[in-house]
C-alpha cells in the first residue's frame, strides 16, 4: 500500500517528511506568536499585541503555504499536532527574544530542506523553498529590530511604552521609511 501511494508522488520520503515537520514549525511559531500576543496584551503592550497578532497570521499563512504544496505534488500533508506552547514571559524584552530564537530556528530548518532537496535532486522543491528562504531574511530582520529597540530606547521610566509605539510601526512595514 505504502509503495502504491509513492507511486502517485516523485516527492521523496525524506523530503516529504522535513516539508511536514516544516508545516508543524510553522504551527508552532504561529501559536507562539499568538502567546506573544496575549502576554503583550495582558502586560498593557497593545501594539506589540497586534504586532505579534499579525505575525501568528502570517505564520499560518506560511504553514498553509508547504501543506498546499506537498499535495500539489501528490504527496501526503499531515495536518501537524502541537502542544506544550509557552504561555508566560518573564520580561517585555524576554518576549522579543524568544521571538527571534524562533525566526533562527526556522530559517535554519529551511535552510536544511534546501540542502536536502538539492542533494536528493529535488529542484522543484530546492525552488518552491526559495520563497522561504527570502521570508526568512525579513522576519529575522523584524526581529533583530524589535530587539534593538530595547537597546536604543532602553526600559527606564517610560521606555517601554515608547518601546511599544514603535513596535506599531515596525508592524505596518519596517522603520522609518515605510
Ligand atoms: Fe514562517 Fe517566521 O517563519
Amino acid at each position: 500500500m505504502k509503495d502504491l501511494l509513492r507511486q502517485h508522488t516523485s516527492l521523496k520520503e525524506e523530503i516529504e517528511i522535513l516539508l511536514n515537520n516544516q508545516v508543524k514549525m510553522e504551527a508552532e511559531a504561529s501559536a507562539k506568536y499568538l502567546a506573544m500576543a496575549s502576554w503583550c496584551d495582558r502586560n498593557g503592550f497593545k501594539y506589540s499585541s497586534a504586532y505579534f497578532l499579525s505575525q501568528a497570521d502570517e505564520e499560518r499563512a506560511h504553514m498553509l503555504k508547504i501543506f498546499n504544496y506537498i499535495m500539489t505534488v501528490g504527496g501526503t500533508a499531515v495536518s501537524p499536532e502541537i502542544g506544550g506552547i509557552k504561555q508566560d514571559y518573564p520580561t517585555f524584552r524576554s518576549v522579543f527574544e524568544a521571538a527571534l530564537q524562533s525566526e533562527i530556528a526556522v530559517t535554519q530548518s529551511i535552510n536544511r530542506i534546501v540542502t536536502a532537496s538539492r542533494n536528493g535532486e529535488d529542484y522543484a522543491t530546492e525552488a518552491f523553498m526559495q520563497w522561504f528562504v527570502t521570508e526568512q531574511v525579513e522576519e529575522e530582520d523584524n526581529a533583530r529590530r524589535a530587539l534593538e529597540l530595547f537597546d536604543v530606547i532602553g526600559e527606564e521610566g517610560t521606555g517601554r511604552y515608547f518601546i511599544d509605539k514603535a513596535i506599531k510601526k515596525l508592524g505596518d512595514g519596517g522603520g522609518e521609511d515605510a
